[in-house]
């Protein structure tokens, strides 16, 4: 959960007592709920994919990619708690209709001391601040686990992500192997 630092974000947000679990209401009425995301959401996360646009894709894969296929969605949604954490943002419906609305990701590097971002946001629940809400959490987890920095890699063209990384402080800079991704990096020590 947040810090005490952190801002209030601009929807309500009523915490469920579990950890990393609360209701979200948007101001427009849409209802979402938080929680780390599961094993038994492969196949949702599979339908909510083909949701997205190819260009959200590509911002949020770094290419393109058709499908998720079973292997690759029960590899994001299997997360082994000690190296990764994932939030979901699941729509308030019956479960039989409830699509994942988003995923915020993050990996702890094989020597343990900095981790990896990815998020995607559905394009009808963006600019309702929830981009850097997850982020905010992603960044809390990270620091629970006193880990060095979490880092990201951003395609250059995508100044959405840019602009939210740079607002929540990242430092942002080029990588060696790649003109058209950016490395956006925020040191938690
Ligand atoms: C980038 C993304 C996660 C932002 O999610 P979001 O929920 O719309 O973001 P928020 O509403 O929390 O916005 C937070 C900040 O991000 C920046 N931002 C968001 N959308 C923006 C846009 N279209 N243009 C410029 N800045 C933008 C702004 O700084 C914004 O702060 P503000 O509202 O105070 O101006 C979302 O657009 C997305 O999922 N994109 C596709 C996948 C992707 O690019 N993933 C990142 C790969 S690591």
């Amino acid at each position: 959960m947040p810090s005490s630092k952190t801002p209030e974000p601009p929807f309500q947000v009523i915490e469920l007592g579990r950890p990393w679990c609360a209701a979200i209401e948007l101001k427009d009425g849409t209802r979402l709920l938080m929680r780390p995301i599961q094993p038994r959401d492969a196949d949702t996360l599979q339908i909510s994919f083909q949701k997205l646009s190819p260009h959200d894709v590509r911002m949020r894969f770094m290419h393109p990619l058709k499908e998720l296929t079973p292997e690759y969605a029960k590899q994001l949604t299997e997360i082994d708690p000690e190296r990764a954490f994932a939030l979901a943002l699941v729509e308030a419906k019956p479960p039989e209709e409830a699509l994942i609305a988003a995923v915020a990701r993050t990996a702890v590097d094989d020597d343990g001391r900095e981790a990896e971002f990815a998020i995607v946001i559905a394009p009808e629940i963006r600019g309702h601040g929830l981009g850097r809400y997850l982020m905010e959490q992603l960044i809390e987890w990270c620091r629970s686990r006193k880990l060095e920095a979490i880092y990201g890699f951003i395609l250059t063209e995508n100044r959405p992500m840019l602009t939210l990384a740079d607002s929540l402080g990242f430092d942002i800079g080029p990588t060696d192997e790649d003109v058209g991704v950016a490395l956006a990096r925020l040191s938690l020590e």
